[in-house]
């Protein structure tokens, strides 16, 4: 039986956080992850080996199995698409909030809001539930200037401290959902491969809990 895993990590904010908590848990690089362009890492156990790779392409690896499991942020996750996967395990870093937000005292003006966002299947969902129109714009950064250059009446984006939306001139208005980091299994692995995931998982749990 194949026992090999492959662990996808988020590479950005969340991989300075998700390394220690790896650590906690046992599982460490052979070697510096900086230290080369190197995107396909052996760990300490013989077993599972890490890529690192761009967050929003995590879920992508896991659910078509080129990697049996992952991690990845909860508005990433929504935005894939993710019920194809299991999600067994909060693991409580990079905590922040999806929100929409809009310049401080505006009201939204025009029927059809133009709201802008790299959320947008988050965003068209959100605003058919609450009923209003929107015309949903793809950005792929910045979300904060689409409003000051009168791209957006709105934005969805992450808000964590308010300071990016502070700094230009924005306010946070309604919570779309709270998000934290969380670990993510291919279904099939979960079943084929659960010798070497379940004792995996549950040392993550244990490392998560600790630290509570
Ligand atoms: P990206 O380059 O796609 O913005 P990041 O590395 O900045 O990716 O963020 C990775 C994940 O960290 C996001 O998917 C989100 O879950 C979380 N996150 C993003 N921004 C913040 C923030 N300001 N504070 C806490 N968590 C955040
Ligand atoms: C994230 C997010 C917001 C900001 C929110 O950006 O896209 O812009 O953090 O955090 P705050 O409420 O504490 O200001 P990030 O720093 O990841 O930069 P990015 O544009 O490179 O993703
Ligand atoms: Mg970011």
């Amino acid at each position: 039986m194949n026992k090999q895993l492959i662990l996808a990590l988020s590479k950005g904010r969340i991989l300075d956080e998700t390394l220690p908590l790896l650590a906690d848990a046992g599982i460490e690089p052979a070697e510096e992850l900086g230290g080369s362009r190197k995107l396909l890492f052996d760990t300490n156990l013989p077993d599972v080996k890490l890529v690192i790779i761009r967050a929003t392409d995590v879920p992508t690896y896991v659910q078509l199995g080129a990697a049996d499991l992952g991690v990845a942020g909860k508005d990433v996750l929504l935005e894939h698409g993710a019920e194809s996967l299991y999600e067994p395990l909060d693991l409580e870093i990079a905590e922040c909030r999806l929100m929409t937000a809009g310049v401080r005292g505006a009201e939204p003006a025009r029927a059809r809001r133009r709201v802008a966002t790299k959320f947008v299947n988050v965003a068209r969902r959100y605003y058919a539930e609450q009923g209003i129109q929107a015309e949903v714009i793809k950005l792929y950064g910045a979300m904060e200037l689409a409003p000051l250059m009168n791209l957006a009446d709105e934005i969805v984006d992450i808000v964590d401290t308010g300071n990016t939306l502070r700094a230009n001139g924005m306010e946070p208005r309604e919570l779309i959902a709270d998000i934290s980091t969380r670990l993510v299994v291919n279904k099939a692995a979960m079943t084929m491969k659960h010798e070497t995931l379940k004792p995996l998982i549950e040392r993550l749990r244990q490392a998560v809990s600790k630290r509570r």
